[in-house]
């Protein structure tokens, strides 16, 4: 969002890229000069690619595996392919190896997004700074390493602020965009948990949190291509006016504090690791009257807040903080990872209840019983795919849906699991837990979740299969540590059919050397009874004179799949099989179509048990539809009806084995009725 960096800056940038050029042109460097960094753009997000975390892939790879079905596994497969931000979450993250875990390190990152980068088009790459001292004040789940101390607040500047500045600054990462989230919660508890929780009245009057923030926003601010957003919650907690007004205050004041100022920070994040839907569809006015009352008066849901979800808090926020003196080109950024609330139990249309709470349950999309579960909350979903300037929230100031908390990594555990990372058995994870601050309702937090940061493989299954919109199925693996996906087979094709089964043969891609098999499926559905011997397959159970859609993929023994072939298109036969004298089948295939034309093929088999001498299939046209060509038979056309008669070296069939021909057509490729045959013999 800031366009204007400040002015030394720039000059600084602009005398090293020239004194390099000055020594260059007289042959006394041969070094590779740095890449400049090009200008801030409004949104770092518009116009990019984004990095694709290969750690969280492998994480992902866990679950495939474990998925049950194949449909699960690709839309997992999918979501391999989408950006999610990098965590810094301690000070081991930073150099990553042996002591975080075996994760790559920030600079290692930054080295794969370069290496994902296309030239010439930009790429963002989202990194998460979280690690203030004291953070968490309000929860146990996720406390830190640092201290809320003056000693916790030097680590954070010099060991964690400075390391992740110094990798950033890389001549070598000039030409990333780096966008980062600002200390997840850190200023939304000092707004609304002081008076409540000790941890963070000390937090807020010893001021080394605001301190710290102010360092981070000023050392990274001073990087040209770091775009800073800074974390401020989400509706359900910060919706009320009466929590709008002293957070603008407070975030206004930290950054009129710092050197940069309101250059320093680009824009804002909301929902961050939380589910708050970005829109309630079917409640979308809080002064809505509902037996005599505002919804947003549901004393047991939105008690008064008026910002249902983060596409209202989100404008809200654009107008105050532009108000109340800030640059009018900021914008926000919303995490979308597991705000879709899909599945069964989603609502299609509002509630026709008169009774307020009954119709904000019934309405809503939101699972919760209450806003203030945050833990790895059942009944949840991954929400839109991360995007760039999302359509249709003009008034938010959308820069982009994010995925900021990678779907899969636990929110807290409820029982204590030694580590040495500072977090804590936390309550709100613990499912039989009635928390006072739910109105004595019970956390939705799933069982046996592991520490916060760690693989849930079971909320991963549930978020993917509740996703909003669903996730789409992909055709392969796209993922660094995955294998190459074996090609597509080629040529499918029906070689016999019966009133209830369809033979199909298909060609082998030549450079498929791990394949270990083959799969049918009928439109997108695998076909569970497809008996599959090398390149053919037999289908059986299907209902006679029916048309039918088959494709084939190969797959090697990790599992991965290859794209679908091209589709046949198939009518089981009509005639009766059996071997009675005129006894034939007949079975048309589509093998090419394009738009007004098509080529098929008809394959005509003998049931047996003697050979024929001669064979004539006949079908009606579809509405619009002419041959226009066709070999290894004649035909008469008679209005729409076809009669085919073999040529004359393809009359004889012997039993069990079958003659094809084919033909060009104009139109749409399907054949108006079944087909008949009769042969003699
Ligand atoms: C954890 C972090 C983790 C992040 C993303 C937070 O709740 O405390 O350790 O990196 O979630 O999963």
């Amino acid at each position: 969002m800031n366009t204007q960096s400040p002015l030394s800056r720039r000059f600084g940038r602009a005398v090293a890229a020239s004194g390099i050029s000055a020594l260059l042109a007289v042959g006394m460097l041969t070094a590779t000069p740095a890449v400049a960094a090009p200008p801030r753009v409004d949104n770092p997000f518009a116009g990019a690619t984004n990095y694709v975390n290969p750690d969280y892939a492998a994480l992902v790879n866990t679950s495939i595996a474990a998925a049950s079905t194949e449909s699960a596994k690709r839309k997992m497969r999918t979501i391999q392919t989408y950006p999610t931000a990098v965590w810094m979450d301690r000070i081991a993250a930073i150099a990553g190896g042996a002591s975080n875990g075996g994760r790559r390190s920030l600079e290692g990152h930054l080295d794969a997004a370069l290496a994902q980068k296309k030239a010439g088009v930009p790429m963002t790459v989202q990194i998460v700074i979280y690690d203030l001292p004291g953070r968490d004040c309000a929860a146990l789940a996720s406390n830190g390493e640092l201290p809320l101390t003056a000693a916790g607040l030097q680590r954070y500047k010099t060991e964690y602020i400075d390391a992740i500045a110094a990798v950033f600054a890389k001549p070598k990462f000039a030409d990333l965009r780096i966008t980062t989230v600002v200390e997840v919660d850190g200023l939304p508890n000092l707004v609304t948990n002081v008076a409540s929780d000790p941890d963070c009245q000390l937090a807020k009057s010893s001021g080394i949190q605001v301190k710290a923030m102010q360092y981070a926003l000023d050392k990274l601010g001073a990087i040209p291509n770091v775009y800073n957003y800074m974390d401020i919650a989400h509706s359900g907690w910060l919706g009320w006016d009466n929590n709008l007004t002293p957070t603008v205050q407070l975030y206004t004041d930290l950054v009129r504090g710092t050197a940069g100022g309101f250059g320093n920070v680009s824009g804002f994040a909301t929902n961050t690791s939380n589910y708050t839907p970005t829109a309630e569809p079917f409640l979308t006015d809080p002064e809505k009257i509902v037996g005599g009352v505002p919804v947003k008066s549901d004393p047991k849901f939105y008690e008064y807040n008026p910002r249902f979800d983060e596409s209202d808090f989100t404008a809200s926020l654009y107008s105050a903080f532009v108000a109340a003196g800030w640059p009018a080109d900021i914008g926000m950024i919303v995490d979308t990872s597991r705000n879709g609330w899909g599945g069964s139990k989603r609502p299609t249309a509002v509630s026709s209840s008169t009774n307020v709470s009954t119709y904000v349950a019934e309405s809503k999309i939101d699972q919760r019983n209450h806003r203030g579960a945050w833990c790895n909350l059942s009944g949840a979903g991954m929400g839109a795919a991360p995007q760039a300037s999302p359509a249709g929230f003009a008034s938010s100031h959308l820069d982009a849906f994010v995925w900021v908390k990678p779907p899969g990594e636990s929110d807290g555990a409820s029982s204590t699991i030694p580590n040495n990372e500072g977090k804590a058995a936390d309550p709100m994870c613990d499912p039989t837990f009635n928390a006072p601050v739910l109105m004595g309702q019970k956390t939705g937090a799933l069982p046996n979740a592991p520490l916060a940061g760690y693989w849930f493989g079971a909320q991963f299954a549930m978020l993917v299969g509740n996703a909003f919109p669903a996730i789409p199925e992909a055709g392969g693996p796209t993922q660094p540590g995955d294998t190459t996906a074996p090609t597509a087979p080629t040529a499918l094709r029906v070689t016999a059919t019966t009133a209830t089964s369809v033979s199909l043969s298909w060609t082998a891609s030549t450079d498929n050397v791990g394949v270990s098999g083959y799969s049918v499926y009928r439109g997108t559905t695998p076909v569970a009874g497809a008996t599959v011997i090398g390149t053919t397959a037999t289908v059986p159970g299907l209902t006679p004179d029916t048309a039918y859609s088959f494709r084939v993929e190969a797959k090697d023994s990790a599992g991965n799949r290859s794209a679908p072939s091209a589709a046949v298109s198939v009518r089981t036969a009509t005639s009766p099989g059996g071997g009675g004298s005129g006894s034939c089948t007949a079975t048309y295939a589509v093998t090419n179509s394009w738009s007004g034309g098509f080529v098929a093929d008809v394959t005509v088999t003998n049931p047996g048990p003697t050979a024929t001498k001669s064979w004539t299939v006949g079908w009606t046209l579809a509405s619009g539809q002419a041959i226009t060509n066709m070999w290894s038979a004649s035909n008469r056309i008679s209005g729409a009806q076809v009669t085919v008669s073999n040529a004359e070296y393809n009359g004889a069939i012997a039993p069990g084995a079958a003659a094809t021909f084919g033909f060009q057509g104009t139109g749409a490729g399907a054949a108006g009725s079944p087909l008949t045959c009769t042969a003699t013999r």
